[in-house]
């Protein structure tokens, strides 16, 4: 059975979309520990997880490792992707169904980053929850019926539930069809064992990083700075990306680079394999007369220019993530919003529903200046 499903090549890169996977299933452990802790309403929530973070044996590791390894199975996936993109998966019609379904996938972990922000419920939790009515709101014709409907329908159970059971369930079903079934074929114990023994490096990284670069969440007993965390790579950083647009524009720029085009990108590169023509392996072209055509077809030119655009494409990708979330202090939030500082302080305000009665929450370029530079925007 296992002699007719060879691994291609033994190149490491061809590791990364395995590493996501088990980071996955530690994803998966971790949550499951932190959900016993969890209290799902506007009251409790902060501080079930500060309870969990300062007194639960483990409980500060636990949360920060779930933290952590959600960065990490981002930059896994992007590698995989890269390297896919890069070994041109995208022209084999023949396994159309998993290039699908691992574009597809990106969405359900997008919303698992946003979802998992939302639950801690203290005021970048908050400040995520209102700028997801926000951002659907910019979308034309039914915006204010969908901003609506997401401010109504916000309830910490229901994202609860999301979080948990619904995107796991549909990370499930895309999963299985992009590997699972094929991982079924080629043996999942001598994979996983493999694997496993290739990550232990990645996973002592990730227990060093979520033991020195934690949360803050002793407030008000021992508060965080204001600007704490600015500079620490987190997972806000890939979500600050599609609102980041919301701080220098408004109306059109805002609708084109925040909605149209990451919607249109997805589904161009999702379905690319549905209509790029298959190259048939006997018709290869075989008149090479031009030198331009020789040089291609022997691989030289073909190699500078993939290297060029791949160097492109993620120094851009990069690019744009430094200059969206470098200066992002992700930490800081509960240096201000704690209880002993009074007005609109402490758990966040459970009236929020009311926009009328805070209409900074309306005002998308004040909340994105208040998250980048909450020292100088009141
Ligand atoms: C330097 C102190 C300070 C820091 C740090 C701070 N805030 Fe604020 N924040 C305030 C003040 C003061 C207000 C009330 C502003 C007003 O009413 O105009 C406010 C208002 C808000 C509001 C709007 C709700 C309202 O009451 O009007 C949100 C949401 C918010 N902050 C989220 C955050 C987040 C997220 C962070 C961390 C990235 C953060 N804040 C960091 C001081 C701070």
């Amino acid at each position: 059975m296992s002699d007719t499903i060879k691994p291609q090549s033994h190149n490491w890169l061809h590791y990364f979309g395995g590493l996501a996977f088990l980071m996955l299933i530690l994803q998966l452990g971790t949550g499951i520990f932190l959900t016993m802790f969890y209290d799902p309403t506007l009251k409790g929530a902060y501080k079930s997880v500060q309870y969990l973070t300062n007194e639960v044996a483990g409980g500060s590791l636990l949360r920060n490792l779930h933290r952590w390894i959600a960065l990490c199975i981002f930059l896994a996936v992007i590698i995989h992707t890269v390297r896919s993109t890069l070994r041109k998966d995208f022209m084999n019609t023949a396994k159309r169904v998993y290039w699908l379904t691992g574009v597809l996938l990106i969405l359900p972990i997008f919303l698992l980053i946003y979802t998992g922000l939302i639950l801690p419920w203290e005021w970048k939790g908050y400040w995520f929850m209102e700028m997801i009515p926000n951002y659907f709101g910019e979308i034309p014709v039914v915006g204010a019926t969908l901003k609506g409907f997401f401010l109504d329908t916000f309830t910490l159970p229901r994202y609860l539930v999301i979080h948990i059971l619904i995107l796991p369930l549909i990370c499930l079903v895309l999963v299985d069809y992009h590997f699972l079934s094929r991982l079924r074929k080629r043996g999942i114990f001598r994979y996983m064992v493999r694997h496993t023994i290739i990550t232990i490096p990645f996973i002592v990284i990730l227990f060093v990083l979520s033991v020195y670069v934690t949360i803050p969440s002793q407030d008000p007993d021992i508060i965080p700075l204001p600007l704490e965390g600015e500079y620490i790579p987190t997972p806000e950083w890939w979500s600050l990306l599609i609102l980041l647009p919301f701080l220098y524009f408004k109306g059109l720029p805002v609708q084109l680079l925040s909605i149209y085009l990451p919607v249109i990108l997805l589904f161009v590169i999702a379905f690319l394999p549905y209509y790029l023509k298959e190259r048939q392996p006997g018709t290869i072209q075989t008149e090479t007369n031009s030198l331009w055509k020789r040089l291609w077809h022997n691989g030289t030119l073909s190699l500078v220019f993939r290297g060029v655009v791949v160097t492109l494409i993620v120094a851009i990708l990069f690019g744009l993530i430094y200059l969206g979330s470098y200066n992002s202090p992700t930490f800081g939030c509960n240096s201000c919003h704690n209880l002993y500082r009074g007005f609109r302080m402490g758990v966040p305000p459970d009236n929020f529903k009311d926009r009328t009665k805070l209409p900074n929450l309306d005002d998308n370029a004040w909340m994105m200046g208040h998250w980048f530079y909450p020292t100088e925007i009141y």
